[in-house]
């Protein structure tokens, strides 16, 4: 497949989509493989807004369900973070590790770590912000979502601790994610709704959101979601 390459902040990252990447257990193809237009929506509301570019110069970056890469990659290639961590299930790390050397990320600039929903980021790093692209799609899977959240976020909503951003396209079931996300203890707030033409279907548009997301603030020091 050809690789695709997307405009970020004046630069162009590239991302390969692997097509053969699948599932040892079920042989179904696996989603990440693919370069969804959520990531995209994700990476130019960061390279635009004025406080993701602030959260996001000189962090670590750590980006959940990862897939392809693209936000991950273009937060250190186009906009100034220090590193980023990109995690999936193992079979997307080698695309990962690709796509991390295509735009000039060293070893050190891009760890690409398998990281599963319900698991804790081993050995553990300090994450300054966190990204998300479609992954808010079944909310049985949000408390282990949640749980590998908690186990990376520093501080509780006060000034200096990590911080979230998320995009998804605008579906139903996305709510429901959200409603479970937040009794798991995390503030989500809509910070932006656009709309734009499919990559792969451009006479379709569609709406999607973007979220910032804080761990909510403790009351008296008792987290009743630990
Ligand atoms: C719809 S794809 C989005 C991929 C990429 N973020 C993007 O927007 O292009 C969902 C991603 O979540 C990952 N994912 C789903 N369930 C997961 C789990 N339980 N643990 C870790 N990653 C998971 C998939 O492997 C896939 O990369």
């Amino acid at each position: 497949m050809d690789p695709l390459y997307v405009a970020v902040a004046g630069s162009a990252v590239v991302v390969a989509e692997r097509d053969g990447t699948h599932d040892p257990a079920t042989g179904r193809a696996l989603t990440g493989s693919w370069l969804w237009d959520a990531s995209v929506v994700l990476a130019s509301h960061l390279a635009t807004s004025p406080s993701a570019r602030l959260d996001i110069r000189g962090a670590t970056v750590l980006e959940l369900g990862a897939g392809t890469g693209l936000p991950g990659i273009a937060a250190v290639a186009c906009l100034g973070a220090a590193r980023c961590v990109l995690t999936d299930v193992r079979p997307l790390l080698p695309g990962l590790r690709a796509n991390a050397e295509a735009n000039g990320l060293t070893a050190e600039q891009a760890d690409v770590r398998e990281l599963r929903w319900g698991e804790q980021l081993e050995p553990e790093a300090q994450v300054d912000v966190v990204l998300m692209s479609d992954v808010f799609y079944d909310p049985e899977e949000m408390p282990a979502m949640a749980a590998t959240l908690r186990g990376l976020w520093r501080g509780d909503g006060g000034d200096g601790g990590t911080v979230g951003w998320a995009a998804t396209e605008a579906r139903d079931i996305v709510q429901d994610c959200l409603v479970v996300l937040r009794e798991e203890g995390f503030e989500v707030t809509e910070v932006d709704r656009v709309t734009r033409p499919l990559m792969r279907d451009p006479a379709q548009t569609a709406v999607f959101f973007v979220y910032r997301l804080q761990r909510r603030q403790l009351e008296q020091g008792v987290d009743f979601t630990l």
